[in-house]
């Protein structure tokens, strides 16, 4: 996925700046960086679900606004950092709308082998029957997840998929996308805002500040103490556990 001169202005503030990436195919990609910083405006903006000001965006050669939104949903799905839906579905109903995009409604036995599948992966087989109004906050979102994975799209776009989500199903999740990405291919691209995960899952990283890409590069490179603490304009400690980098920030 290439991006080229991306930016994006509200209200006179430029948000995203003149932005050039290019992602890694067949890699997990993390987003960090601190609030505010464009993550969200860009990820909305390489799934076309937000208009960019200027640039392009390519996807598998192809500029996305050429793209039927029908073909784009079958190659990118992307889950926003809030979703909300207020209709009375099953946890399966809900999942099985990541198969629109192929049938329409008419779902196949190979949709239905993809929802049963993204509701095991995100450990759901018991809540498969539930209303999705009675479920907890991290269920819910299990839900939404579990929708994207349906989709079986060659790109995966995340913003912020571990919120709600307890430590355990976090690390489930983690593992189901490096599985995606190295048994399957797919290339996932995840907004993260606990430079934990990023370090222990990713194979490279972006790091966002004021609009602007300081940094990407494979993730041995941006874990590292004098790039964080300019990121997070804190002090943060880098140790190594375990054959991993892993970051203190909570004592200053
Ligand atoms: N719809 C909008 N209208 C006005 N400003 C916005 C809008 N969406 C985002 N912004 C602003 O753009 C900046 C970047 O936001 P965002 O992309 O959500 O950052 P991040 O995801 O990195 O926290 C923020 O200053 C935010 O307030
Ligand atoms: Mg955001």
């Amino acid at each position: 996925m290439y991006i080229q001169n991306v930016s994006k202005t509200y209200r006179q503030k430029e948000v995203v700046q003149e932005v050039n990436l290019k992602l890694s195919e067949h890699k997990l990609t993390a987003f960090i960086g601190p609030n505010g910083a464009g993550k969200s405006t860009l990820l909305s903006m390489m799934s076309r679900l937000l208009e960019k000001d200027c640039g392009d965006i390519y996807i598998s050669g192809n500029e996305i606004t050429t793209f039927k939104s029908k073909e784009l949903a079958k190659k990118l799905a992307i889950l926003k950092q809030s979703n909300q839906i207020d209709l009375v579905l099953t946890v399966r109903e809900l999942v099985s709308f990541g198969r629109f995009p192929y049938s329409q409604g008419r779902l196949t036995e190979e949709d239905h082998r993809l929802i049963e599948e993204a509701l095991h992966y995100l450990g759901l087989d018991n809540l498969a029957d539930r209303q999705i109004n009675e479920l907890s906050g991290g269920q819910l979102q299990r839900v939404y997840i579990a929708m994207i994975l349906a989709q079986d799209t060659d790109y995966i776009l995340l913003d912020e998929p571990l919120n709600n989500l307890d430590m355990s199903y976090a690390a489930q999740l983690m593992k189901v996308l490096r599985r995606l990405v190295d048994e399957k291919g797919k290339t996932v691209v995840i907004v993260l805002h606990d430079i934990n995960f990023a370090s222990s899952y990713a194979d490279e990283i972006v790091a966002m500040k004021a609009g602007q890409v300081v940094y990407h590069d494979i993730t041995e490179q941006v874990i590292q103490k004098p790039v964080l603490d300019e990121l997070y304009e804190m002090n943060i400690q880098v140790c190594e556990l375990a054959g991993k980098r892993f970051c203190l920030y909570f004592n200053e």
